[in-house]
C-alpha cells in the first residue's frame, strides 16, 4: 500500500490488536477497581485505541482528553503543541494517560510533569506500542501492548502527514 511517497506493509492485525487491548483492559480492571481513575487519551493518535479500550473497562471511570502534537512527517520535532490542554477537574485524581505510542517520550515526560504539577494523585501510562528509543530512554510506561523496533508505523489512529488513521490494522513503512 502506498502513501504518499512511503510504502506500507502490514504489520500488527486487527484481530492480534483486538486480543492485546482485551489484555491491557483485564489489567486495568484489576488494578483500578477501588480508584474510579480518570482515562486520559491523547489526541489525535490515540482516538481509536481509547475507544476499543475503554469499551473493556468495566469498572466506574472518567474520560477526559488532551490534545498534543510533536510530530512532523515521520519524526518528532522536538517540541510539543497542546493543543487542548488539561483540566482543574484533573486535580486530586488516579490518572492513566491513554497513549497511541511512545517513541522519543518527550510527550509523555511533559504530559506526566503537567499533571503532577495539577495535583493528581497518580499517574500511570497504557500504551499500545512502545519504539526502542523510549526503551533506551527508560521512559516509564506500566502497560504497554507492543515492543517495536524503531520503524515508522501508521493506521490504527497513527498517521502519516494525517493520513491513514481510519485504517484498522497497523502497517509499517518500508525501509
Ligand atoms: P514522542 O513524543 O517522540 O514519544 O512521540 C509520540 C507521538 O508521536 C505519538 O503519540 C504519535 O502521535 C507520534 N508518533 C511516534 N511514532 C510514530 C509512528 O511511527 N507513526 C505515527 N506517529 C508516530
Amino acid at each position: 500500500m502506498k502513501i504518499k511517497d512511503l510504502e506500507f506493509t502490514q504489520f500488527i492485525s486487527k484481530s492480534s490488536i483486538q486480543r492485546k487491548v482485551r489484555l491491557l483492559a483485564d489489567q486495568l480492571n484489576l488494578d483500578y477497581q477501588d480508584k474510579t481513575p480518570v482515562f486520559l487519551p491523547i489526541l489525535n493518535g490515540s482516538f481509536m485505541f481509547a475507544s476499543d479500550l475503554l469499551k473493556e473497562i468495566k469498572i466506574p471511570c472518567r474520560v477526559s482528553f488532551v490534545k498534543l502534537s510533536s510530530y512532523v512527517g515521520t519524526a518528532s520535532s522536538g517540541q510539543i503543541k497542546s493543543l487542548i490542554g488539561l483540566e482543574e477537574s484533573l486535580f486530586n485524581q488516579h490518572i492513566v494517560i491513554v497513549e497511541d505510542i511512545i517513541d522519543t517520550g518527550l510527550t509523555l515526560t511533559r504530559l506526566v510533569e503537567g499533571l503532577k504539577n495539577l495535583g493528581a494523585k497518580s499517574v500511570e501510562v497504557v500504551a499500545l506500542l512502545r519504539k526502542q528509543p523510549a526503551r533506551e530512554k527508560e521512559v516509564s510506561a506500566r502497560y504497554i501492548g507492543f515492543e517495536i523496533e524503531n520503524e515508522f508505523v501508521l493506521g490504527y489512529g497513527l498517521d502519516y502527514d494525517g493520513l491513514g488513521r481510519n485504517l484498522k490494522d497497523i502497517y509499517q513503512a518500508k525501509s
